[in-house]
């Protein structure tokens, strides 16, 4: 379907990592994939051992993740969205690579408010807290766009895709707090993007809510196994996969559709439930 076009995938952190499941099966519609991880740059300025402890290690099982599941001829670069150099050093470097992009898929988000599967009182939750959460899981969308056409890398009729949740809308039997408003953020921005970049670009923009899924780190981290049966029994067609979410992200990926500004459900129905 994609006959060699090209796709940047973020948000790989390992194996299990959503980002992975859409990257093989972009591969397996026999598109090309680049993709980017967390890891120390030369941006990063004053960070401590432990910090750069992490973020080593995130970049070791990002590669290792990469190079088992997409082999290692596939590129890869590190990018952390919080560093506006790092992204616009990304997009200036795609450019004199001469690699030219498709499409690209956002799976970035973090939530420092939630810590052991303990979500924070919204009350209780810190600007820098609040604005950390933003900046990484929502306005990134917009950073990312903006250095990719700065540079001419995104290509016109070219398509994004967001990974979104539920709660971006409603309060569900977990309640998220925080990371609920920087997805409501996310798919705002999806929309008011699909107006400007399609007029401009040609450029698709739409983001997918998906079901809880405990199989990545941020899963891990934020769902119990009572959560994901709840919404597996709640759903009309059970919990969806990985699988049935990078299948729907190809589908809005593959080239000529008119598919924009949409917030989809890949969620097995849990959306229709009263
Ligand atoms: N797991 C679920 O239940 C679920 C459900 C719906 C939507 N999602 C969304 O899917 C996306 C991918 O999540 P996942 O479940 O695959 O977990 P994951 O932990 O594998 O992926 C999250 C990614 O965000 C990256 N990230 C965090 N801070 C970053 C920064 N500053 N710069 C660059 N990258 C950064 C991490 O490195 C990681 O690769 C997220 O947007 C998440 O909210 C997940």
């Amino acid at each position: 379907m994609f006959n060699g076009q090209t796709f940047l995938i973020t948000g790989i952190a390992d194996e299990n990592s959503l980002a992975m499941y859409v990257a093989k099966q972009v591969k397996a519609n026999g598109g090309n994939v680049i993709c980017t991880g967390l890891g120390v740059t030369q941006f990063h300025k004053g960070l401590s051992e432990k910090a750069k402890a992490f973020l080593d290690k995130n970049h070791d099982d990002f590669i290792e993740a990469v190079n088992n599941g997409l082999g290692s001829d596939t590129v890869t670069e590190v990018l952390d969205v919080t560093l506006d150099e790092n992204i616009e050093d990304f997009a200036r470097s795609l450019k004199e690579k001469g690699i030219k992009l498709n499409g690209f898929l956002h799976a970035i988000a973090m939530d420092k408010t939630i810590r052991g599967k303990e979500v924070k009182p919204l009350l209780e939750v810190t600007k820098n807290e609040f604005c950390d959460t933003m900046e990484v899981s929502a306005y990134s969308l917009i950073r990312l766009s903006y250095y990719l056409l700065k540079y001419e890398v995104l290509q016109p009729g070219s398509s994004i895709c967001s990974l979104s949740y539920i709660a971006a809308q409603k309060v569900t039997f977990h309640p998220y707090r925080n990371i609920s408003i920087a997805k409501a953020a996310l798919e705002r921005i999806t929309i008011e993007l699909a107006d400007e970049l399609g007029r401009k670009n040609g450029t698709r923009v739409n983001a997918i809510r998906f079901s809880p899924y405990m199989g990545s780190k941020a899963g891990n981290a934020t769902l119990t196994q009572q959560d994901y049966d709840t919404s597996n029994k709640i759903s009309p067609l059970g919990n969806a996969g990985p699988q049935d979410l990078a299948a729907e992200v190809v589908h809005l990926f593959r080239p000529g559709s008119k598919i924009t500004g949409e917030i989809r459900h890949v969620d097995g129905g849990y959306n229709i439930m009263g």
